[in-house]
């Protein structure tokens, strides 16, 4: 007996950007009932493939097959009715209008998302502007919006970067409902962890190629590494680099931040950070942490509170104050912080050209050579030098961060930095931010994945509902401790672990 067709079988598909060949020859087979990992470094050609197969893309050969019948999209409208929807790698909504007319826009029947909004616990009013809304948030609605069109096959392009962990764990409770329903998922992820956990195949893209298939399984995620990489892999597992004493005993701080109350959810939030600190920040999703950063950035306004650097209070209520006062944020969004008409070395030059800074000339020369160094030690994907809205995610991401090594700044306020960077990146990111902190700078640093509190922190503070509830050194902060202080357990309900009332003593209520 014939064996069923796959529900997807993608051969030979090609697709350049002009000079730039995003895809040489990528081959994909997804089954019936299959969660398939589509993996590779920053600018492989991951997303490519996913806009090809969701007709937002036409590729320029090969062939598509979808049930066993070859298909040829000119639009999403077609993709779809051949059962296959996307989530994009970032927010596909129109920021200035409201999640309701987004659904409407898209042809989203808002009857088919409201179950899917309920089953991703999502308290969203729908007649809010999707500007108004945090990241996380939106990759949901993004989510429940694709589901609601009852796809076979179900595109999910880094859906889970950035995503607090509460949220994490709803997308893959949904993936393995849509597995167990016989339906399929494409996950796109650069936590190997999360596709070990929940992929049954995995397809390894490498400058464009597909040089490997397997089933995952305990350990594959070396075979991945290796397949992503080629010779690059052998870098991945290199030592952190050293750490020196965090802080200075009895120095003055370099950052303070004193009961401050901002947004809808900071309700009151004080800590401090040393010159040479990391100080981590974990949270679930919406327990003030986006307020928390865009107020110490000048973005949002405080409603009480005060934030001093070097001990005198920063006055104002706009960035450029923060600016001015040595403080830089790398948002979480990265589409509000890229610039996207502009060229790859303008978005790294940017904090050169700011006058805000009192640096006078910046010669050709130095510029040149403050680019250059960013690029090589973030390994910028050079190829479509064109302009930044031509890179790939991760690529783009990397210019938030490369804008680090360009300016000089005191403060650094990063939110999930590390958000769709591939593990080969990864590990230099890490080695970039304690050298931030060994040339004296302060860093506060957001991230939704755990494990990165140990690899690169000194100190965490968790919050919780809008205020810090547990505080530890970060050679403490296994993932399991980080999560039991998220969900504000308090300390006297830690199971197995035989910790002191002191190691998650609460912060001084105010
Ligand atoms: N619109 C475009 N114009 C020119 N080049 C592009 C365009 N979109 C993508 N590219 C290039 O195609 C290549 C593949 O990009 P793609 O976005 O598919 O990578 P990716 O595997 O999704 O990477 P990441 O993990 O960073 O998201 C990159 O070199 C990228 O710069
Ligand atoms: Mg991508």
């Amino acid at each position: 007996m014939a064996q069923p067709p796959d529900l997807l079988e993608v051969r030979d598909v090609a697709k350049s950007y002009g000079a730039v060949r995003a895809l040489v020859s990528a081959d994909l087979t997804v089954s019936p009932g299959e969660i398939h990992a589509l993996l590779g470094a920053n600018g492989a050609g991951k997303s490519t493939l996913v806009k090809i197969l969701s007709g937002a893309l036409r590729p320029d050969s090969g062939t598509i097959a979808v049930a066993g019948r070859e298909v040829r999209f000119s639009s999403p409208v077609d993709a779809r009715r051949a059962g296959i929807a996307p989530v994009f790698q970032d927010p596909a909504l129109v920021p200035h209008l409201s999640v309701a007319d987004n659904f409407t826009l898209t042809g989203t029947d808002r009857a088919a998302v409201r179950p899917w909004l309920d089953r991703l616990e999502l308290d969203v009013d729908l007649a809010e502007r999707v500007n108004a809304l945090p990241l996380a948030l939106l990759r949901m609605l993004d989510l429940a919006r694709a589901l609601a069109h009852d796809p076979q096959l179900l595109l999910l392009d880094e859906m889970t970067a950035a995503l607090p962990s509460d949220y994490a764990d709803r997308v893959f409770a949904v993936m393995r409902e849509w597995r167990d329903r016989g339906r399929s998922v494409l996950f796109i992820s650069h936590r190997l962890t999360e596709v070990r956990e929940i992929c049954d195949r995995a397809t390894v893209l490498r400058d464009g190629r597909a040089v490997d298939t397997h089933r995952t399984a305990e350990g594959s995620e070396a075979r991945i590494v290796g397949a992503m990489l080629g010779e690059r892999a052998a870098r991945v597992d290199l030592p952190m680099a050293e750490r020196g004493p965090a802080a200075v005993p009895g120095a003055r701080p370099r950052l303070e931040v004193e009961e401050l109350v901002a947004g809808r959810r900071l309700k009151g939030v004080s800590l401090s950070v040393a010159p040479g600190e990391v100080l981590g920040v974990v949270s679930l999703e919406g327990q003030g942490e986006d307020d928390l950063f865009l107020a110490l950035a000048g973005d949002l306004r405080p409603k009480s509170g005060r934030v001093l650097v070097e001990g005198t209070p920063v006055r104002g209520r706009h960035p450029i104050q923060a600016i001015r006062r040595g403080i830089t944020l790398v948002p979480s969004d990265r589409q509000h912080a890229v610039l996207p008409q502009r060229s790859i070395r303008e978005n790294l030059a940017l904090p050169l050209y700011s006058s805000m800074r009192s640096w006078g000339w910046i010669s050709d020369r130095a510029e040149r050579r403050a680019v250059d160094k960013a690029v090589e030690e973030l390994e910028i994907d050079m190829r479509a030098a064109g302009q930044a809205k031509q890179l790939s995610g991760g690529n783009q991401q990397k210019l938030t961060i490369g804008r680090w090594l360009v300016g000089g700044y005191d403060v650094m306020l990063c939110f999930d930095p590390t958000r769709g960077i591939d593990v080969g990146t990864k590990h230099q990111i890490y080695r970039l931010l304690r050298q931030q902190a060994a040339e004296g700078r302060s860093v506060l640093m957001f991230t939704s994945e755990l494990r990165e509190v140990r690899i690169v922190c000194d100190r965490v503070v968790v919050l919780h509902d809008g205020r810090i509830v547990a505080e530890m050194p970060a050679a403490e902060a296994d993932e399991e401790r980080l999560l039991h202080a998220m969900h504000d357990l308090g300390p006297h309900d830690l199971g197995p672990h035989e910790l002191g009332p002191h190691d998650l003593e609460p912060r001084e209520a105010s």
